[in-house]
């Protein structure tokens, strides 16, 4: 495996490959990296002949009080893993090769990008279609693969590389968890030890209000309780249960549900989803 650090290496090195008839699969991500991620490297092993992988933390995507100075910075521990999982190429640049003009963008994503994580995240989205859309650019994949934890960012980018980037084959993988139901995130590092105790609880109250949806309980009716359930532990961003393909209101139309919430846990903010069919 090697590891580019400049636009130039990495694709002499893809164009290679790619004159060879092979066929790149890329995986990004901003580090920190965990079962969740090596889930879809392995993931993107089955499907491609060369594997990529991106490890940038994207100051776009982090509001001013957000945690972009504290973000997990573990790259030799990367390197070592990426290694086990013998990928091809590493993509590590410097934030000056992703944005030589400046960190403005053009790229505005839809309505979808204001509401769930992006109400409470003003501008997130729109940072992380910018970098996407600039990975792709640079690595132009035949595959891109993303996990199904951030859903919301998953619904975006797949709307962005639909318009800007037809000719990628966008797949994702669902989210991995912990023994305990936790769902696998770099931030759960920011955890202390009583904390980690109790966040598997709110995985609970995602499985419960799934069974209270299939029981036919009022969306409404069911949002509310996992609300007044998790307010005992958690200070509550959101919960919602929305039509999975649009993330807009359940409608007779509806064929899959996602139920999504986000939760703070003393300073760490948690998100989490539940993806059916509908019935
Ligand atoms: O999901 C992430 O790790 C990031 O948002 C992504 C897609 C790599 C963009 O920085």
């Amino acid at each position: 495996m090697k590891t580019h650090t400049t636009i130039q290496s990495l694709q002499s090195t893809i164009d290679s490959w790619r004159s060879q008839g092979q066929r790149i699969a890329f995986v990004p991500t901003m580090g920190g990296l965990h079962d969740g991620h090596l889930s879809l490297v392995d993931f993107a092993k089955q499907k491609a002949d060369k594997i990529v992988v991106s490890v940038f933390v994207n100051p776009t995507q982090f509001g001013k009080n957000e945690d972009f100075d504290q973000y997990p910075n573990k790259l030799e521990q990367d390197i070592a893993l990426l290694e086990q999982h013998q990928i091809d190429g590493l993509y590590s640049p410097s934030v000056e090769q992703i944005y030589p003009q400046g960190l403005d963008s053009d790229i505005k994503v839809s309505e979808v990008g204001d509401i769930l994580c992006g109400a409470s995240r003003p501008g997130h989205f729109d940072g992380v279609v910018q970098v996407v859309h600039r990975l792709f650019e640079i690595v132009k994949p035949s595959i891109a693969i993303f996990g199904q934890k951030d859903y919301q960012q998953l619904l975006l980018i797949t709307q962005m590389a639909t318009q800007y980037f037809p000719e990628i084959e966008l797949l994702s993988q669902p989210t991995i968890r912990e023994q305990d139901g936790l769902a696998m995130s770099t931030r759960n590092q920011y955890l202390s030890i009583d904390e980690r105790k109790i966040v598997p609880r709110l995985y609970q109250v995602l499985l419960q209000a799934k069974q209270d949806y299939l029981d036919n309980a009022l969306v409404e009716v069911l949002t509310n309780r996992a609300k007044n359930t998790l307010s005992e532990d958690f200070k509550v961003d959101y919960f919602e249960a929305l039509d999975a393909n649009t993330l807009k209101q359940i409608t007779d139309n509806t064929s899959k549900i996602a139920i999504l919430c986000s939760v703070y846990l003393g300073s760490t903010r948690l998100i989490d989803n539940i993806i059916f069919n509908k019935g």
